[in-house]
């Protein structure tokens, strides 16, 4: 504790543990004294020099009870003195460092001096190595473990998380699987955890699901406006980036010049489309965030077939590209540009929020698309989370007051007026329609105009524009 403050560091990382978990049983001081003050002291050097402290622990706090796997929401209940300890260091630091990672991981393998090594190498030189059948946990590789905690760390969002390999199995079973990919000679023999007799209970499922699983780091181009430019979709990606950034990815962001990507190119004639295309060959996957008047102003333009056509071209050249489809509208089928577009979602691999979107393009532009429905929160960044009651007391709403909400851009498709007409609600209720312009066609407005007036006659409607 006294030779750290000197060192002034921003971060202290503390990977030091007494791991022998059967060991720990028939020395307990010692473990407590490693496991638990040995993190308290760190916190303590910490707290006095003003640094963050990431202090990694385990799986072996829980218990193994629970039916699957155990986020960072499920109750610690330690089977072992080991598990004990551990979670006292984990008590200690959080009681004493609000600034704090606590990182729990377990089944790593990849060191050289871990279980699947070791027996790795028993299977190549023709032996035979045992493999727990009865026991899951998390497998993950040290490396993908190591890559995230710097990201993590940068984030600056302070407590406890699970950083596991994706994939719950024995480790009978990834002994197997790692010695048939390798076609290695030797033998594996399952084993039952109680016929190994060991002196330290140990939990019998300590599978984990995390924030982020802990894969392989990708590299990702993303293709999107991004802000400072007022707009929902560049919104979205800054969220989606942030998040991706969280978990390790390494993510370039290429955006039109207003907004503050890392690679800045004018949005037009398909030119963002085309450097992705030429950037493609380093990147594990490019994804695309697309709604059609992101590329181009509305109108049918030779701009805009060369956008479609670049688009297409994207598709064709790099496999690897996503295109999240926020919007795609309907199709004129007499427009080049629609025309080519028909052949990008057809060809290309889609994601949505949800499966009616799915379903409303694939019938509109009569395609049936390849795609996966992602998690419209996962590009969504909530800042503070807070109780219903809490929410409603900062927002002045009444408790018994009923509030209606429309919230979206101020354009026509979204039919607020009609809300609006259908006013007054039951009484003492209120109608709130909140929005922006999106973009400033002159449909779009028009639309907004009418709107503001609609509001202000309308007893009990506000209109809040932001
Ligand atoms: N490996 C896993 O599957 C796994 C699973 C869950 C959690 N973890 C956690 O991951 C962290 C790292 O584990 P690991 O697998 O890398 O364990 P490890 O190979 O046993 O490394 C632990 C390190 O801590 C050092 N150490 C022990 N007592 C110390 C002390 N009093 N002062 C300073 N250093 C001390 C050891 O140094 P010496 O070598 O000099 O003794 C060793 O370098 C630990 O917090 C562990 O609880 C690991």
């Amino acid at each position: 504790m006294q030779a750290i403050p000197p060192l002034a560091p921003a971060v202290i990382v503390n990977c030091a543990a007494m791991t022998a978990v059967d060991r720990c049983e028939s020395e307990q001081e010692a473990a407590y004294r490693v496991n638990a003050a040995g993190p308290h002291n760190l916190a303590l050097a910490a707290r006095r020099c003003g640094a963050a402290l990431l202090h990694v622990s385990t799986d072996y706090v829980f218990d193994g009870s629970k039916g699957g796997p155990y986020d960072e929401l499920d109750p610690p209940n330690p089977l072992s003195v080991y598990g004990r300890s551990k979670l006292g260091g984990e008590e200690r630091v959080r009681e004493i460092l609000p600034e704090h990672f606590v990182v729990r991981t377990g089944y790593v393998f990849g060191s050289g001096r871990d279980h699947l090594t070791r027996s790795l190498d028993r299977l190549r030189r023709g032996e035979e190595a045992g493999g727990i059948t009865d026991r899951i946990g998390s497998p993950t590789y040290v490396v993908h473990l190591a890559e995230r905690l710097l990201p993590l760390i940068r984030t600056g969002r302070f407590g406890t998380y699970h950083l596991a390999g994706s994939e719950a199995a024995p480790w009978f079973d990834v002994l197997r699987r790692a010695r048939d990919i390798a076609g290695l000679a030797g033998s594996i023999t399952p084993q039952s955890a109680v016929d190994l007799g060991l002196p330290a209970p140990r939990p019998a499922n300590s599978a984990r699901s995390g924030r982020a699983p802990v894969t392989a780091a990708r590299k990702v181009l993303m293709v999107s406006a991004y802000p400072p430019r007022r707009c929902g979709v560049g919104s979205y990606a800054k969220a989606s980036v942030e998040r991706m950034r969280e978990e390790g990815d390494h993510v370039v962001v290429l955006s039109p010049p207003d907004g503050e990507g890392d690679v800045r190119v004018p949005f037009g004639r398909g030119r963002p489309f085309l450097r992705a295309a030429r950037m493609g060959p380093g990147f594990d996957l490019v994804q695309v965030q697309y709604q059609p008047s992101l590329y181009d102003r509305p109108g049918l333009s030779p701009s805009k077939v060369l956008t479609a056509l670049s688009l297409l071209w994207l598709v064709r050249k790099r496999k690897q590209t996503e295109i999240v489809v926020h919007e795609a509208g309907r199709p004129k089928w007499w427009r080049p540009d629609h025309f080519l577009l028909h052949r990008v979602f057809a060809r290309a691999r889609l994601a949505f929020h949800t499966d009616a979107e799915r379903r409303h393009l694939e019938k509109d532009w009569r395609v049936r698309t390849r795609f996966r429905l992602i998690d419209h929160a996962g590009g969504v960044r909530i800042a503070t989370r807070l109780a219903r009651e809490e929410a409603r007391d900062r927002l002045s709403i009444g408790d018994h007051e009923i509030l209606f909400l429309c919230a979206g851009f101020l354009h026509p498709d979204k039919a607020f007026e009609r809300a609006v007409r259908a006013f007054p609600g039951p009484p003492g209720a209120r109608l709130v329609v909140l929005g922006s312009v999106r973009d400033g066609e002159p449909g779009n407005a028009r639309y907004a105009r009418s709107l503001r007036d609609l509001c202000e006659r309308t007893p009990g409607v506000a209109l809040i524009e932001g």
